[in-house]
């Protein structure tokens, strides 16, 4: 398990390579094992493999992203979003699975539960040789009333965290991580 923990990357290059249904409710039921307080289990899924469609979702998400993007810069935040505006870039970095893990708003607690089970989902994938990564910069689009009853998202579901999947098309590299800050440690 540390191995995976250690193992597991966001990945940005895929190859064409479809994952088979059976993949994906594989990776579901790793999901649907995370914990989830008072076992509300409030997650659904929305799996979306029209090439086609991710395009559409890709190219409306971009300008949206990035004005929020320069909204957030214009209060302090740093950080440089030029690819965002390249007609070329994809969004989903040439994944052809995305599964957008849903929750009705039950309780305080649904996105700790989404975000759970976007872990379980993604460690299982990449025991199973697959990439996997967050791409929070949907969030938004997915949540417009439109963009929901298109992808089938009831209205009473909200999008809380969207994740790509593949076969990678190469080695990806570990970014550097900074050793845990130890904050207190009473005893
Ligand atoms: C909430 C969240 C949103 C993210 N959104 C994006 C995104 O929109 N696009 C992207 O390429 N990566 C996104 N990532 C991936 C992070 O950039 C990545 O996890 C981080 O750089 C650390 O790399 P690692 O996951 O390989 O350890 C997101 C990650 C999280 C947790």
């Amino acid at each position: 398990m540390f191995e995976a923990i250690l193992a597991r990357r966001s990945v940005r290059a895929y190859a064409q390579d479809k994952i088979k249904r059976a993949t994906v409710q594989t990776l579901l039921e790793a999901a649907v094992h995370a914990p989830t307080a008072i076992h509300e289990e409030p997650w659904a899924f929305v799996v979306v493999q029209d090439r086609q469609l991710l395009k559409q979702l890709s190219d409306r998400a971009k300008p949206l992203f990035v004005g929020e993007a320069l909204h957030r810069n214009s209060q302090g935040v740093r950080h440089s979003f030029e690819h965002f505006t390249k007609p070329d870039f994809d969004l989903f970095h040439g994944a052809g699975t995305l599964i957008i893990i849903c929750a009705k708003p039950l309780s305080q607690f649904i996105a700790a539960d989404c975000w759970l089970a976007a872990e379980n989902l993604m460690l299982a994938a990449c025991d199973m040789g697959l990439g996997s990564c967050v791409i929070g910069s949907v969030v938004s689009t997915l949540n417009i009333c439109t963009v929901k009853s298109e992808l089938g998202i009831p209205d009473e579901y909200s999008a809380i965290a969207p994740i790509i999947v593949g076969v990678p098309k190469e080695e990806t590299a570990a970014p550097p991580r900074k050793e845990p800050l130890i904050l207190a440690w009473k005893q």
